[in-house]
C-alpha cells in the first residue's frame, strides 16, 4: 500500500516548487509594496516586478518590454484575440483558429460572432495536427488574426509554429499561440517561430496559480482589454500582482534546465509502451511531435471516468479530459476532432507527468492498470 498520493495530472496544475514559495514569501508581510508607489517599498516592488519581466522574456527570445503579466493563461488568451480583433476592424473581421483550442480560446472567438466578426475552425488530423496548406487556404484578405494552440492540452500534439508562422507572416496576419501546456517543454522562441502574441502562465510550471503573461511584439497594433490605472503601459491595468509575478519567473528560472525535460519524456515513454501492452488500447495523438510530459490513452469497452475512480482508489490522480470540462460529460471535442468515435472517446484516459514524478510511481500505474481495465471489461454492457 502506498501512502503518499501519486499525482498524475499535471496537465490541470502542479504542485508548487519548495523554491518557487521561498522566492515568493517575503513578498507578502515584508516586501509588501505597490509597483506604482514612489517611496521605496514601490521602487522596490517594481524592481522586482522588472527583474521578473526579463527572465520570463528571454525564456522566449522577447525583448522584455514586449512582456505583458496578467492573471493567467485564460485573460491573456483573451486579451490576445479581443485586443487584436477590436484594434485591427478596420482592415478585416476574420479570424482563422483551429477545433482543437482550449475552451477559453474557442469561447473568446464564439464571443466575438456575436459582435460581428468571422471565425474559421481549422481541422486536424487523425495526430491533432494542423494542415499548413489548410491554413493558407483559409487566409483572405480580411483575415487579421490566426490564433493555433502550442501544445494541445490533452492530447500532447506540439504544432509546428515555425511552419505556420511562416505563412502568416508572408500574408501580414497577426500570429498567436496558447503555449500554456508548452512552455518550458519544448523549444519557444518568438522570432524563430514568427510569432506576434504568446499566452503563458505558471501553474503549469511548478508556480502560483492566477499569474501568467501576454507576449505582444513590438508594433502589434492590440486595444487593451482591461482599463483602470494605466498598470502595464496602460495595456492591461490592475495593481501587479508581485508575490504571483516573482513565483512565475522562479518557476521559469528552474524549469528551463532541460533534464527535466528529459526525465519526463523518459518516464512518459516508459509510461506509454507498457499501458500500449493492454489488449484494446490505443495512444491518442502522436508518438513523436508530443509533450513530454503527456500521454492519452482509449481504451475499448470501458468508460474513462469509471477507470478514474478505480484508479484514485489506488491513490492515482488521473484526468478524463481537460479539467476545466471535466463536469461536462459530453465525448471531448479534441479527441472527436481526431476522429475518434464517442464510445473511443468517453473511454480515454489523461496521464501527466511533471518533473516531480518518479518512476517508481510509473511502475506502480503499470502494476494497477491492467487489473483495473480487466475488471471493468468484465462488468462492461459495451
Ligand atoms: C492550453 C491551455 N490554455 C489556457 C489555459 C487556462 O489557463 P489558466 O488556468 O491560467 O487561466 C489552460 C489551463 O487549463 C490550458 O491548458
Amino acid at each position: 500500500m502506498l501512502f503518499k498520493k501519486i499525482y498524475l495530472d499535471n496537465g490541470a496544475t502542479t504542485q508548487v516548487d519548495e523554491r518557487v514559495l521561498e522566492a515568493m514569501n517575503s513578498y507578502f508581510n515584508k516586501k509588501f509594496g505597490n509597483a506604482s508607489s514612489t517611496h521605496d517599498f514601490g521602487r522596490d516592488a517594481k524592481n522586482s516586478l522588472e527583474d521578473a519581466r526579463k527572465i520570463i522574456a528571454k525564456s522566449i527570445g522577447a525583448k522584455s518590454g514586449e512582456i505583458y503579466f496578467t492573471s493567467g493563461g485564460t485573460e491573456s488568451n483573451n486579451f490576445a484575440i479581443k485586443g487584436i480583433a477590436f484594434a485591427n476592424k478596420g482592415k478585416g473581421n476574420h479570424i482563422i483558429t483551429t477545433k482543437v483550442e482550449h475552451k477559453c480560446v474557442l469561447n473568446s472567438c464564439k464571443w466575438l460572432e456575436k459582435q460581428g466578426f468571422e471565425v474559421s475552425y481549422l481541422d486536424v488530423d487523425g495526430e491533432g495536427f494542423v494542415d499548413a496548406n489548410d491554413l493558407e487556404n483559409e487566409i483572405r484578405k480580411e483575415t487579421i488574426l490566426v490564433s493555433i494552440i502550442h501544445g494541445n492540452n490533452e492530447i500532447g500534439a506540439i504544432q509546428k509554429l515555425e511552419e505556420l508562422g511562416k505563412i502568416c507572416r508572408e500574408n501580414k496576419v497577426y500570429f498567436h499561440t496558447d503555449a500554456c501546456q508548452s512552455y518550458t517543454k519544448t523549444g519557444l522562441e518568438v522570432n524563430k517561430q514568427n510569432l506576434d502574441l504568446v499566452t503563458l502562465n505558471s501553474h503549469k510550471i511548478h508556480g502560483p496559480k492566477g499569474v501568467g503573461a501576454l507576449y505582444i511584439r513590438e508594433g502589434t497594433k492590440i486595444e487593451p482589454w482591461q482599463h483602470g490605472g494605466g498598470q502595464e503601459k496602460d495595456f492591461r491595468s490592475g495593481t501587479e500582482n508581485i508575490s504571483g509575478i516573482v513565483g512565475f519567473a522562479e518557476a521559469v528560472k528552474i524549469a528551463m534546465d532541460e533534464k527535466h525535460v528529459e526525465q519526463m519524456n523518459f518516464l512518459t515513454k516508459k509510461l506509454i509502451k507498457g499501458v500500449l501492452k493492454i489488449q484494446g488500447t490505443r495512444l491518442n495523438g502522436s508518438m513523436k511531435e508530443r509533450l513530454c510530459n503527456n500521454a492519452n490513452f482509449s481504451f475499448s469497452k470501458v468508460e474513462g471516468e469509471a477507470i478514474g475512480g478505480y484508479l484514485d482508489q489506488k491513490g492515482i490522480c488521473s484526468s478524463t479530459g481537460s479539467a476545466c470540462s471535466e463536469m461536462n460529460l459530453e465525448p471531448s471535442y479534441v479527441l472527436k476532432a481526431i476522429g475518434l468515435s464517442d464510445e473511443q472517446a468517453n473511454g480515454s484516459l489523461r496521464l501527466t507527468l511533471s518533473r516531480f514524478t518518479t518512476e517508481k510511481e510509473i511502475d506502480y500505474v503499470l502494476k494497477v492498470l491492467p487489473g483495473i481495465i480487466k475488471k471493468l471489461r468484465r462488468f462492461s454492457p459495451l
